[in-house]
C-alpha cells in the first residue's frame, strides 16, 4: 500500500518532467499523452489512404505535405504511408496518432479529430523538415480537447481587414486547433455585412472606420464573400459566429436607418436602437433571419454590452415611456432587459439558434436553455460566479488576459494597459490560476464551454498590427483552451513556440517576438481624425 502511495505521489510530481523525454513533441497545443515506440519512420513517403468520408481531411494532409516540399499521392491502399481512419475512439474532436516505422495512422473520434491529428503530425514534420532530419521518432499520441469552445474574436467594425487577412487567421487558428471564430461585424464606426433587405446598412453603415469616421469609402463583406469564408472555415472545422450588437453599439445601423435610433450621448449620438417602437423589433428580426440563413452556426451573438452607458437618452422618447407603463418596467435597465429577452425569443422562434450575449445579459434573466454568456469584465468576478451559480453556460474572455488589444510589453505604446501588461504567460496561465483564486466549485466548471481571445481594433488599423497583437499570444490561448492542466508547462510551451516562430517567419506574419522584445518594433496604432490616441492607461 505504502509503496503504491509513494509511487502515486512521485508520478504526479514528476511525470510532467518525464513526459517531454518520453516523446519529443513539437506541437502546440500540448497533447494529452505522448509516448515513444521503438524505431523510426523514414520521411519522404507520400501516399495517403483515406475513406471517401475523409476526403476533406486527406486534402488538408496533402496540402500540408505539399507545403513541406513533398508530392503527396492520395488513394485507398491500406498499406499507404499515411492512413486516416474515422471512429473507434471515444469523445469528440479526439484522435490517436500512431507513428510506426512503416506507417503513420491517424484515427479520429470524428472528422474534426482526424483533422487535429493531422495538425499534430504536420507540426512534428515541420520541425523535422526544417532541421533536414530524415526520420521521425516513432510514438503514439492520444489527445482530446479540454474545452469544446476554443475561440478567437475579430472586430472588423472598428477597422476592416478584408477577406485575405481573415482567411490567413482561419488557417492559423486551425493549425493550433482553435474552432470558433466570433466575427464582430457591427458597431459604432461601421456595419460590415451585406443585408439584402436593408441595403443601406452596408452602403451607408459601411462607410468610415474608427480612425477615419469621415472616410467616404465603403467596406463590408458581400454575402458571396461571407459564404466563401464560412466554407473555408468549415473545411478547417471552424464555426463562424456572427455578432450583431444590440441595443447599444448600434450607431452605424442608425446612420443608415435613423428611424430606428433610440439616441445616445453627445459624444456617442445614435448609439442605441429604439426599444419603444415595435418596428425596431421587426427590423432587427428580419436582419437576424437573413443573417441566420447565411451562417450555418448554431449560435448567434446579439451583443448586449454597455447599454447603460447611453440609455439615458430613452428618457426623452415618449414611446419608451409608454412601453414602460404598458410592461410595468421601472427603469431603463429593465427596458434593456425587455429588449434583450424579446430579441433572444425572436431569434430562437424564427431561427432555432442559441443566443450568445456579453455578460451584462445576466441582469436580464435571459433563458438559460438557449443563451450562452460571455464573461468579459475581468474586474467583476462575481458576475462569472453568479452566472455559473444560476446555471448558465459561459465562455470566458475576460479583458485581462484575453483582450489582445491590451499591451504586452513596457516598450509598447498603442493600446490598453489596465493595472499591468497582458503578457503571453498570463494568457498561458489562464484559467487555472483564476480558478484557484475564485473558488469556482468543480461541478460548476462543467458549465464553462471554453475560452476565447478577443481582438478589439480601435487602435489596430493595419494587418501588420493585427499580427503583432495576436501572435504568439493566440498560441498560448489555444493551449489553454485545448490542453489539460496536468500537461501544461510554460517552459516547455516556450520551447515548442520556437517552431511557431519559424512557421510565422515563413508566412511573413509580423508577430511580437517574446524572446527578444526589441527585435521587432511595435507597428504604430492609429490616430483618430488626425489626433494621436496612444495608450489607454488605468491603475
Ligand atoms: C466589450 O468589450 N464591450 C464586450
Amino acid at each position: 500500500m505504502q509503496i503504491s502511495y509513494v509511487w502515486a505521489v512521485c508520478s504526479a510530481l514528476f511525470l510532467p518532467l518525464f513526459y517531454a523525454e518520453a516523446f519529443e513533441n513539437f506541437s502546440i497545443p500540448q497533447p494529452r499523452s505522448a509516448s515513444s515506440l521503438p524505431g523510426e519512420f523514414t520521411i519522404g513517403k507520400t501516399d495517403i489512404s483515406a475513406p471517401d468520408s475523409l476526403d476533406n481531411e486527406a486534402h488538408h494532409l496533402a496540402n500540408g505535405l505539399k507545403a513541406l516540399g513533398f508530392t503527396p499521392q492520395p488513394g485507398r491502399a491500406v498499406s499507404a504511408a499515411f492512413v486516416l481512419k474515422l471512429g473507434g475512439i471515444e469523445g469528440s474532436e479526439a484522435y490517436k496518432l500512431i507513428i510506426n516505422p512503416n506507417q503513420i495512422i491517424i484515427q479520429g473520434s470524428d472528422k474534426a479529430g482526424v483533422f487535429y491529428g493531422i495538425q499534430t503530425l504536420l507540426q512534428q514534420l515541420f520541425h523535422a523538415c526544417r532541421l533536414q532530419e530524415t526520420t521521425l521518432e516513432c510514438g503514439i499520441i492520444e489527445d482530446a480537447p479540454r474545452y469544446p469552445w476554443r475561440g478567437f474574436m475579430l472586430d472588423e467594425a472598428r477597422h476592416f481587414f478584408g477577406k485575405e487577412k481573415v482567411l490567413q487567421i482561419l488557417d492559423n487558428m486551425a493549425r493550433f486547433k482553435l474552432n470558433k471564430f466570433h466575427w464582430h461585424l457591427t458597431d459604432e464606426p461601421g456595419w460590415r455585412l451585406e443585408i439584402k433587405q436593408f441595403p443601406k446598412l452596408a452602403s451607408v453603415g459601411g462607410k468610415g472606420s474608427w480612425s477615419q469616421p469621415n472616410d467616404p469609402s465603403c467596406r463590408f463583406y458581400t454575402q458571396d464573400e461571407i459564404k466563401e469564408i464560412i466554407q473555408y472555415a468549415a473545411s478547417r472545422h471552424i464555426e463562424i459566429i456572427p455578432e450583431i450588437d444590440m441595443p447599444g453599439h448600434a450607431t452605424a445601423a442608425n446612420r443608415a436607418y435613423p428611424e430606428y435610433s433610440g439616441g445616445g450621448t453627445p459624444d456617442h449620438p445614435h448609439y442605441t436602437f429604439n426599444p419603444g417602437k415595435e418596428k425596431t423589433y421587426e427590423f432587427l428580426t428580419r436582419i437576424l433571419e437573413e443573417t441566420s440563413q447565411l451562417f450555418p452556426s448554431a449560435y448567434f451573438h446579439l451583443g448586449g454590452d454597455e447599454v447603460a452607458f447611453a440609455s439615458k437618452s430613452w428618457d426623452s422618447l415618449p414611446e419608451v415611456q409608454q412601453l414602460k407603463e404598458r410592461e410595468n418596467l421601472k427603469s431603463n435597465k429593465e427596458v434593456e432587459g425587455y429588449f434583450v429577452r424579446k430579441m433572444i425569443r425572436q431569434l430562437h422562434e424564427k431561427t432555432g439558434k442559441i443566443a450568445i450575449g456579453w455578460d451584462e445579459m445576466l441582469d436580464a434573466q435571459v433563458p438559460k436553455d438557449h443563451t450562452i454568456l460571455m464573461w468579459w469584465r475581468h474586474d467583476r468576478v462575481p458576475v462569472l460566479k453568479e452566472a455559473l451559480a444560476q446555471g448558465y453556460r459561459v465562455v470566458m474572455c475576460p479583458r485581462r488576459p484575453l483582450y489582445f488589444d491590451f499591451l504586452q510589453h513596457k516598450s509598447h505604446k498603442w493600446g490598453r494597459v489596465w493595472g499591468g501588461f497582458c503578457p503571453i504567460q498570463d494568457v498561458y496561465e489562464f484559467p487555472d490560476k483564476g480558478f484557484a483564486l475564485w473558488n469556482i466549485p468543480t461541478e460548476q466548471q462543467t458549465q464553462i464551454m471554453g475560452l476565447q481571445a478577443n481582438l478589439w481594433t480601435e487602435r489596430i488599423s493595419t494587418p501588420q498590427r493585427v499580427d503583432f497583437m495576436t501572435w504568439p499570444r493566440l498560441c498560448a490561448a489555444a493551449e489553454s483552451a485545448w490542453s489539460i492542466p496536468s500537461v501544461k508547462n510554460f517552459d516547455d510551451f516556450s520551447r515548442r513556440l520556437e517552431e511557431a516562430y519559424v512557421f510565422f517567419d515563413q508566412q511573413e506574419i509580423y508577430y511580437f517576438d517574446t524572446r527578444d522584445p526589441e527585435r521587432r518594433k511595435e507597428p504604430a496604432g492609429c490616430e483618430k481624425n488626425g489626433n494621436p490616441m496612444p495608450m489607454d492607461y488605468r491603475d
